[in-house]
């Protein structure tokens, strides 16, 4: 959705990142003007963050917007056949809880905080060179990193898995350090926390809660989960990103935008 977004509205070049060629190349050729372009890589790689942003360098010079998108799910919360309504015995949950692989759980972590943090480390120096462009405008459009969380870092319900509303918790505290640790340099740090978005990796979660389709329009999802009734579409998302990488966001720097259609305020939260 991002990077159709940032095709759709003028940028020259949307690089994206992921680790399966083919999902890329299918993303790509949804854009309206033609202007993503994919790269294998693994950003819990260093060796793959490197080519891809010496690529990126070779190609392109600089980078406006760092985009730290990638995520993973975990081992769920709940045992099978229980829920927040029909709670499991405390033996049934310690069993579950230690039946996953540490690897399985610390995986989650490893792409949000890890991936986030070396990703940024590689593409620093493109994104310094942003700030030295011959046409930048008055005030300038200072370069960001943007990281997308997930409303699920502030829910204290346990709606979504224990690794990944702590993976997401951890993954705004390193934003909100690099939008500080960053600051003098004239590069910025922001956050997207969204809510429900039907994507693949939320594929899951639509299906358990029978949402058919993309769950966009008004009504699809019960108030008691979305106040706006209904998921995110690909013009929230895309409204957003233009938003941080544009004009109008240009003075916005350590924040994080929910655009969860109201959940978080129906729910326990540490927000
Ligand atoms: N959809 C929602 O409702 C929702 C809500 C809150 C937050 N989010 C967050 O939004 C972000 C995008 O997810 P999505 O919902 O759009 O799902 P998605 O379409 O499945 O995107 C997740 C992406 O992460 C990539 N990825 C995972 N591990 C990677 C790695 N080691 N290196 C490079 N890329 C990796 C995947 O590509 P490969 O597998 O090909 O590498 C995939 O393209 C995630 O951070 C997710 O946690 C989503």
């Amino acid at each position: 959705m991002m990077a159709r977004g940032l095709d759709a509205n003028g940028a020259a070049r949307v690089y994206i990142l992921g680790r399966r060629e083919k999902t890329l190349q299918s993303a790509a050729s949804k854009a309206i003007n033609g202007t993503i372009i994919p790269i294998v890589a693994d950003v819990t790689s260093k060796d793959s963050l490197a080519a891809a942003a010496a690529r990126i360098s070779a190609e392109s010079g600089h980078v406006d917007v760092v985009i730290a998108n990638a995520g993973a799910t975990s081992p769920g919360t709940y045992p099978p056949g229980s829920s927040p309504s029909n709670p499991p015995t405390i033996e049934a949950l310690a069993e579950y809880m230690w039946s996953a692989d540490i690897s399985a759980f610390t995986n989650v972590a490893h792409v949000a905080v890890t991936g986030t943090y070396y990703t940024a480390a590689a593409f620093l120096p493109l994104l310094i060179k942003a700030n030295s462009k011959a046409n930048r405008s008055n005030p300038p459009i200072h370069p960001q990193i943007i990281a997308t969380s997930s409303v699920a870092s502030f829910n204290r319900t346990p709606a979504a898995t224990l690794a990944y509303a702590a993976a997401k918790a951890g993954l705004n505290h390193l934003m909100k350090s690099l939008s500080t640790l960053l600051a003098p340099y004239g590069i910025r740090a922001n956050v997207i926390a969204p809510g429900f978005y039907l994507s693949e990796l939320a594929t899951g979660a639509f299906k358990k809660i029978g949402i058919q389709g993309d769950g966009t329009q008004e009504g699809d999802f019960p108030y008691a989960l979305v106040p706006a009734k209904r998921a995110g579409s690909e013009e929230d998302m895309v409204g957003v990103t233009l938003f941080l990488c544009g004009r109008s966001g240009a003075y916005v720097n350590g924040t994080i935008i929910l655009s969860d259609g109201g959940r978080l305020g129906i729910q326990q939260g540490t927000y």
